[in-house]
């Protein structure tokens, strides 16, 4: 490598690795994988993705082990959430089967990129999923692009495993009530921008999201699910604006696992005031314990964590998380594929 990478120092960012892997969907069918080793992609002035917002992506992570083995994450899920994406807004469905076969070789491709095992860093995989039709009418595409690429990384927020602060605030929304927050469409996340740039300049780490159709119930965070601890109960939020996120699904069976009882269900924000710890979570916040909820409406402050640690569960879960995934724990769910 012509710059030895300081893995520890990493943080949430693009770097350049050496392929990426594309197929093409064209006259009904999708084509066969392809190898390249540009970083740019050649698309019509009027494809759908860049007018109507054709566009869905998927996040997961490999991590090296002890054993110098190559780890991949649930990787059948991120598959099975791209193609319920896809129905979420007209594109064709990437086959669970290629999903796989791109992503094993996007990180074969790019194993020096993968952060050593100790490092606190993993290789994070980005697919995505584009309408490429030269379209002027509110119409889906019939070409679709899907690309995977990967870059090592560190963790999303600065503080890392340490709690942060969010903020409510009611003046804005990432999603309709039946509208696309189920889905990992961009536009989602375009219409959290400006939300999330107003609380980062408040000193928060994020916008923690109520339900757009009351404003009664806790949702999740701009990049991550929200969950939190009460009473030996993992509690987290059931929403139709919501991503169904695998980091999540996955804290449920293992907090059932550590014998919590666990409750999906509409959590309304009065609760805030009783819970012992809450988190965000998701593949690239992992577990990020939350130190405060400011609700800057109602100006109030719910404290979590006072001397900067973790509460016990999120800690005894993040441990738990990290050493499937890395190999340190046995596997007992089948959550992690080995690459060869
Ligand atoms: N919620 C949103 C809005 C996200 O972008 C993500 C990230 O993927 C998550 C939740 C967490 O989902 P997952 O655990 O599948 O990464
Ligand atoms: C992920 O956790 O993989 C995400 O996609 C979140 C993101 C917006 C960085």
């Amino acid at each position: 490598m012509e710059n030895a990478i300081n893995w520890s120092e990493l943080s949430f960012g693009y770097m350049k690795t050496d392929y990426n892997v594309r197929c093409y969907y064209r006259n009904g069918q999708w084509g066969e994988l392809e190898v390249s080793s540009s970083e740019i992609i050649n698309i019509h002035m009027s494809a759908t993705c860049l007018h109507y917002g054709q566009e869905a992506f998927e996040g997961l992570k490999a991590f090296r082990g002890k054993d110098g083995k190559i780890r991949v994450f649930r990787m059948d899920e991120n598959a099975k959430r791209l193609q319920s994406s896809a129905r979420g807004i007209m594109m064709a469905g990437f086959p669970l089967a290629k999903f796989e076969e791109a992503v094993s070789k996007a990180i074969r491709l790019n194993e020096r990129f993968i952060p050593p095992y100790g490092s606190g860093a993993s290789l994070y995989i980005r697919p995505l999923l584009i309408g490429l039709g030269a379209l002027i009418g509110v119409k889906p595409s019939d070409e679709y692009l899907f690309l995977v690429f990967v870059t090592p990384v560190g963790p999303y927020f600065k503080t890392g495993f340490k709690p942060a602060p969010v903020c409510i605030m009611r003046a804005y929304d990432r999603a309709a009530p039946q509208g696309t927050g189920t889905y990992k469409v961009g536009g989602n996340y375009a219409a959290s921008l400006a939300a999330g740039n107003k609380a980062h300049e408040k000193g928060y780490v994020a916008v923690l999201y109520l339900d757009p159709k009351e404003k009664l119930y806790l949702d999740e965070c701009g990049p991550a699910n929200f969950f939190a601890i009460r009473d030996n109960t993992y509690i987290t939020p059931a929403s139709n604006s919501i991503l169904p996120s695998i980091t999540n699904m996955s804290l449920t069976q293992l907090a059932a696992a550590m014998g919590l009882k666990v409750e999906r269900r509409p959590i309304p924000v009065s609760e805030l005031a009783t819970f012992e710890e809450t988190a965000e979570c998701g593949t690239a916040a992992v577990i990020t314990p939350i130190s405060q909820i400011d609700d800057l409406d109602e100006n109030r402050s719910y404290v979590y964590s006072e001397d900067g640690k973790p509460g016990p569960i999120c800690e005894k879960l993040y441990h738990k998380l990290f050493a499937i995934q890395t190999g340190d724990a046995p596997d007992p769910y089948g959550w992690v594929k080995i690459i060869e």
